[in-house]
């Protein structure tokens, strides 16, 4: 098959991350921190490790407030579930995967916060500008996405960094489409809850991510349970991380984790995936009918495009695609139902092509060749 849904979960994983999970699972593989045999121990030792190395990558000073998670979603919802107090404010994009739309949502709807959704402009970006107009006295967070997940476009999270720290409000980043590839800098970026999930560009297993909680927020746990540390309360320990990690974690998934960060290149797999987008873009002028979402510019995006055809729907195509080119791309909302309205795509989608660190050149041209045949010349 010819994987090009990189944005769902990155695959292939590097060979180092199966290998290292089936070493953990057959010669550490007990539940860590809870007992002090061997075992116990070396899981923990490994947790620790994936700790740092997670803390190290997004300049973040504190290894112990990098909270494992299981996922992006878990992640964020940690942040927001965690953060926010009655009659808060928030400020957040139509850009956002469901991942943030859905828990602030949610809270709306029962009448303990109060919502802005920013709109995005006609380039597929939002504009700093707006953050700033729609910040009131009483916006606690603003949460926005680092880059789409239908367009792959980066969005300007430096600049509104500096805007919600002079407003002394805390800065949520959803790096679900960055974290691996972009640089990411908790400091420069003015980040004060940094959510990513393990399973995309970071090319670790499903059933992993992170939170990195900065020193200017605690969030209450919402899971609360055994941290395998102090038992003798029946209140959840404050004490980070396990303040935000109750429950056994995914520690087979993170052994791995840890190992594809070893191995991670972020520059030179960005570089790869814009240059197959690239390539993606050429090749695509000569198809009738054929757009891109957004600003159509390969080098201000992550490794992600979003097409639409005239003359077919995104489902027919990537059904084509999957069935008779045995090729793998995701078609549909993605996820992020209010991005798809502002691009005028609701409800049909688009279909989104996400090349990734082992995609190569010809099984782009093979899209290319396929999407020639299904939507024609
Ligand atoms: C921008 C964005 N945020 C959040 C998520 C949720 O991450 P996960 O699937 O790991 O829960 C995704 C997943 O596609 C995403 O693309």
């Amino acid at each position: 098959m010819i994987y090009l849904d990189n944005a769902s979960t990155s695959w292939p994983k590097p060979p180092e991350v199966a290998a290292e999970m089936t070493r953990f699972l057959n010669e550490d593989g007990a539940n860590p921190g809870r007992a002090s045999h061997r075992m116990a121990l070396a899981a923990s030792d490994m947790l620790r490790a994936v700790r740092l190395k997670l803390t190290r990558l997004f300049d973040a000073d504190a290894p112990e407030r990098t909270i494992l998670c299981f996922n992006g979603t878990d992640a964020l919802n940690i942040a927001i579930k965690g953060v926010l107090r009655e009659g808060d404010h928030v400020v957040t994009t139509q850009l956002e995967h469901n991942a943030v739309l859905r828990p602030l949502q949610a809270m709306a709807d029962r009448g303990f916060i109060e919502v802005t959704w920013l709109p995005m402009n006609a380039d597929g970006y939002v504009d700093p500008d707006g953050i700033t107009r729609a910040l009131r006295p009483s916006t606690r967070l603003v949460a926005v996405t680092h880059a789409s997940n239908v367009t792959g476009l980066i969005q300007p999270v430096e600049a509104i960094g500096q805007i919600v720290r002079a407003h002394d409000a805390l800065f949520l980043v959803d790096a679900a489409q960055t974290a691996g590839v972009l640089d990411i800098s908790i400091p420069v970026m003015h980040i004060d809850l940094l959510a990513v999930p393990g399973h995309k560009s970071l090319l670790g297993p499903t059933g992993t991510g992170a939170l990195c909680v900065g020193d200017r927020v605690d969030p209450r746990p919402w899971r609360e349970g055994g941290t395998g540390g102090d038992s003798s309360t029946l209140t959840q320990p404050t004490q980070y991380p396990y303040v935000l990690e109750a429950g056994t974690p995914n520690a087979v998934g993170f052994a791995g984790l840890g190992a594809a960060l070893d191995v991670l290149n972020p520059p030179g797999t960005l570089a790869h995936e814009r240059r197959l987008l690239a390539r993606l873009v050429d090749g695509l002028g000569e198809l009738d009918g054929g757009r891109i979402m957004g600003d159509p510019e390969v080098s201000r995006r992550v490794g992600t495009i979003s097409l639409c055809f005239s003359t077919m729907r995104p489902d027919e195509v990537g059904a084509a695609l999957d069935r008779s080119f045995d090729i793998a791309v995701r078609a549909g909302l993605h996820c992020a139902p209010l991005t798809h309205k502002a691009l005028g795509t609701f409800p049909d989608g688009t279909l989104r092509v996400a090349p990734g660190r082992y995609t190569t050149a010809e099984e782009i041209d093979r899209l290319i060749e396929a999407l020639r045949e299904i939507v024609g010349a």
